[in-house]
């Protein structure tokens, strides 16, 4: 099969790998609405395109919180991408590297966090607080001492989101493929520890908006807030100091039937978009909604599953491609809506 666009790759990873690795990748909790409902989205948006006007010269480069990027796509934080392959995140950071964009390790990725650094990628490191605070202060430490550039707080997991895919497929990660960063706590045997939904340690259900300014004290990297889908806790993220914010319903893995992030994009760019760099996730798949999420005022957006299917099909290169796909049909769609580069994308763009 010739693989031309994102869908193909997700098809043949998907006859490439174990089918309840498949679905542990691809699944999202509950009856899986806002999973559809993060790709029905985009597809209902369009776009009015500018035309006669010279687009001969067009450039995708752009700056996320001051950082060079070749085109404005972070690669979203995944846990254990060595269900793909097992070269895992070392094969994404290097593609990221050699793409040119920023790669956010996920903090349950199954290769270390020194590990991925020493790629020598542009990397963000996502986190969550734990009940037990040593463990996110250590790996606070630890992110800033590999050199990662921002920390990336999750706040949409205040207890995980039930994939029922999973109960029916009864999913463990194999052995081998561990959640690396706790082996310091845990022990070699880190993966034993993954109870029922794949956290290696308890998540704090107690978290508030003083736990988000405890860590923004305590790091000394630029600290973003991912999983805000409403324009008054954006305001609250920002009042507290965080230095951007990803507006994200976690790829539809949290809270079913939560508003897509590609939705609530414009209440939160309307409450802080002037203050700060907002950027947004969820079913980004082919250049025109790079596009559309843009016009609606994202600095940039995210990517998650398209990777995985990328690493699953052929590795590092396999992400490449990914990536190759991305920027050619963003490039295309820049053109045809007459802008030569990111920042002449504006709302009027856009149609209901
Ligand atoms: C397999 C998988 C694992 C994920 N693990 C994490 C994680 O560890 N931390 C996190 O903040 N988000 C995690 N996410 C959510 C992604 O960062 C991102 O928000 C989402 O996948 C974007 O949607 P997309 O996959 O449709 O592009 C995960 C998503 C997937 C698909």
């Amino acid at each position: 099969m010739k693989l031309i666009n994102l869908f193909d790759y997700e098809q043949a990873a998907q006859s490439k790998m174990r089918a309840s690795f498949f679905g542990y990748y691809a699944g999202g909790a509950g009856d899986e609405i806002t999973l559809r409902e993060n790709r029905t989205v985009f597809d209902s948006i369009k776009l009015r395109p500018r035309v006669l006007i010279d687009v001969s010269h067009r450039t995708l480069e752009t700056t996320i919180l001051g950082h060079p990027t070749a085109l404005p796509v972070v690669i979203a934080p995944m846990a254990l991408a060595k269900l793909a392959h097992r070269k895992g995140e070392v094969a994404i950071a290097t593609a990221a590297k050699k793409a040119g964009i920023i790669h956010c390790l996920s903090t349950l990725s199954s290769t270390s966090l020194e590990t991925v650094a020493s790629v020598g990628a542009a990397n963000w490191f996502q986190l969550y607080i734990y009940k037990e605070r040593g463990i996110t202060t250590r790996l606070i430490e630890r992110a800033a001492a590999a050199g990662y550039k921002a920390l990336v707080l999750t706040v949409d997991t205040a207890v995980v989101g039930v994939r029922e895919n999973l109960l029916r497929t009864g999913f463990r990660p194999p052995r081998g493929v561990k959640a690396e960063n706790f082996t310091e706590f845990y022990g070699a045997k880190a993966a034993l520890r993954l109870p029922a939904q794949f956290s290696p340690i308890d998540f704090d259900s107690s978290l508030t908006w003083d736990d988000l300014k405890w860590l923004i004290a305590n790091s000394s990297l630029p600290v973003l807030v991912k999983g805000v889908l409403r324009g008054d806790d954006a305001k609250r993220a920002i009042d507290c100091g965080v230095a951007g914010i990803i507006v994200s319903n976690h790829g539809g893995r949290q809270l079913d039937t939560a508003v897509a992030g590609i939705k609530a994009l414009p209440e939160v760019v309307a409450a802080v978009g002037a203050q700060t760099e907002v950027l947004v996730d969820g079913g980004i798949r082919r250049g025109t909604d790079i596009v559309k999420a843009l016009a609606l005022g994202a600095r940039a957006v995210l990517v998650g599953r398209p990777v995985l299917w990328g690493l699953a099909v052929s590795a590092q290169k396999g992400v490449e491609q990914i990536f190759d796909v991305l920027k050619r049909e963003l490039d295309i769609a820049m053109a045809l809506c007459g802008c030569s580069s990111v920042g002449e994308i504006g709302p009027d763009l856009i149609t209901e």
